[in-house]
């Protein structure tokens, strides 16, 4: 056995199924284009929580729950939010969402789709010595999270940052997701469940490589030379971010949908020619990386377009990995819930390889 579980199934889901072969990703029964521009992020919510909880409102009541969700968690949380910036934007995040109720109801989850969209501008703000601004109730999710951001919002921008949402909503079994569910498997509450998952987003080989890549993109531009500086980060044993992924053996179909985004807001907006540069430097990798592992299918990844995304909505290189979170909370409390129906406590076992015990006699 791998000690990455490879090919280990370990839950059924309704969910989302990802097809690492044909480059497919299924949202609960929708291929993601059918979804990625055309659904909002709050109707990817209910779409992902139907089912999961009883009296979910339809998609008008259930948008206007998570404003108000925002609103609460702003308020509730308010009073702490001064002592948060001390810590790095992740971990101030984490600390305040550790601060929510650990219950099993919508109430709940809603302060918890709510709180990565409220925390994150807050203390981002706070952290540049500035006054966070209140949520909208009002607001669409995406508009007002760029709106407590800057204090204006874009159409294109928020547009943008809702098909990102959207787009990394839900992905199988990643390494968030299964913490998630195992913690849900004890019937510990939602808030309990979704820290799992944080914890397991943070790290660089999963939802903390965007911030890597624009570090990446930055140091080639400085260089001059992709392609050297590429294969002496091989050299190096290190691993270029933006590339590989467990499941996929083709390009993962986020990248495409998130590079549409920045093409389209290139038009409008400074991104054009980072974006020209971003894709001399992807092809550049793909190359040296078909040279130096030739075993491997080593594609683009989700997080390389993800980079130029959320750098062009505005937010910074430390906040990525909390804009994944904002997106990806819908999906960790589906699968929670989803978890918690089963009864089953996930508890697998280990082959102990230590030493014996000398067995005296
Ligand atoms: N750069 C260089 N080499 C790589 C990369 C990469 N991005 N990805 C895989 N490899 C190499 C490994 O070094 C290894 O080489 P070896 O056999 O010579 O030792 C081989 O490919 C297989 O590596 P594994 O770790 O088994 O591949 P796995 O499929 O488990 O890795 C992972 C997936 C962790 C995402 C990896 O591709 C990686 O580290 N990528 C860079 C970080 C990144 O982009 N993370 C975001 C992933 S997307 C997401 O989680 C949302």
């Amino acid at each position: 056995m791998a000690n990455g579980l490879d090919d280990v199934v370990a839950a059924e889901t309704v969910l989302s199924d990802v097809d690492g072969a044909g480059g497919h990703l299924t949202i609960r029964g929708h291929s993601l284009t059918e979804l990625a521009g055309h659904w909002r992020y709050g109707q990817v919510v209910r779409l992902l929580f139907d089912g999961f909880f009883d009296e979910l409102p339809g998609d008008d009541e259930l948008e206007k729950a998570i404003g108000n969700a925002r609103v609460e968690v702003f308020e509730r949380l308010q009073p702490m939010l001064a002592g948060l910036p001390a810590l790095d934007v992740y971990s101030g995040m984490r600390a305040g969402i550790a601060l929510l109720p650990d219950g099993d109801s919508l109430a709940d989850a809603l302060r918890l789709i709510a709180a990565p969209a409220v925390l994150t501008p807050a203390l981002l703000r706070l952290g540049r010595g500035e006054k966070p601004v209140p949520p909208d109730a009002r607001a669409d999710h995406a508009n007002d999270m760029l709106r407590m951001l800057s204090g204006t919002a874009s159409p294109a921008l928020a547009k943008a940052l809702d098909t990102y949402l959207v787009t990394v909503s839900d992905h199988g079994l990643n390494a968030s997701t299964f913490a998630t569910r195992v913690v849900a498997s004890t019937q510990a509450g939602l808030t309990s469940a979704i820290l799992a998952g944080l914890g397991a987003l943070k790290g660089p080989l999963h939802g903390g490589a965007p911030g890597p890549v624009i570090e990446m993109l930055d140091a080639i531009e400085a260089s001059g030379d992709a392609a050297a500086w590429l294969r002496n980060e091989i050299a190096r044993g290190e691993r270029i971010m933006g590339f590989g992924h467990r499941i996929y053996r083709v390009r993962d179909p986020r990248a495409d949908v998130l590079k549409a985004v920045v093409r389209r807001l290139g038009t409008r907006c400074e991104t054009g020619s980072r974006l020209a540069f971003a894709e001399t430097v992807e092809q550049a990798a793909l190359d040296v990386l078909r040279v130096a592992k030739p075993q491997r299918s080593i594609q683009t990844n989700v997080e390389f377009y993800t980079a130029l995304l959320l750098e062009a909505a505005g937010f910074p290189k430390e906040a990525f990995s909390n804009v994944f979170a904002a997106g990806r909370v819908a999906g960790w409390i589906a699968h929670a819930r989803e978890q918690q129906a089963t009864g089953r406590l996930i508890r697998p076992k280990s082959r102990y390889v230590g030493p014996v015990p000398d067995l005296v006699a």
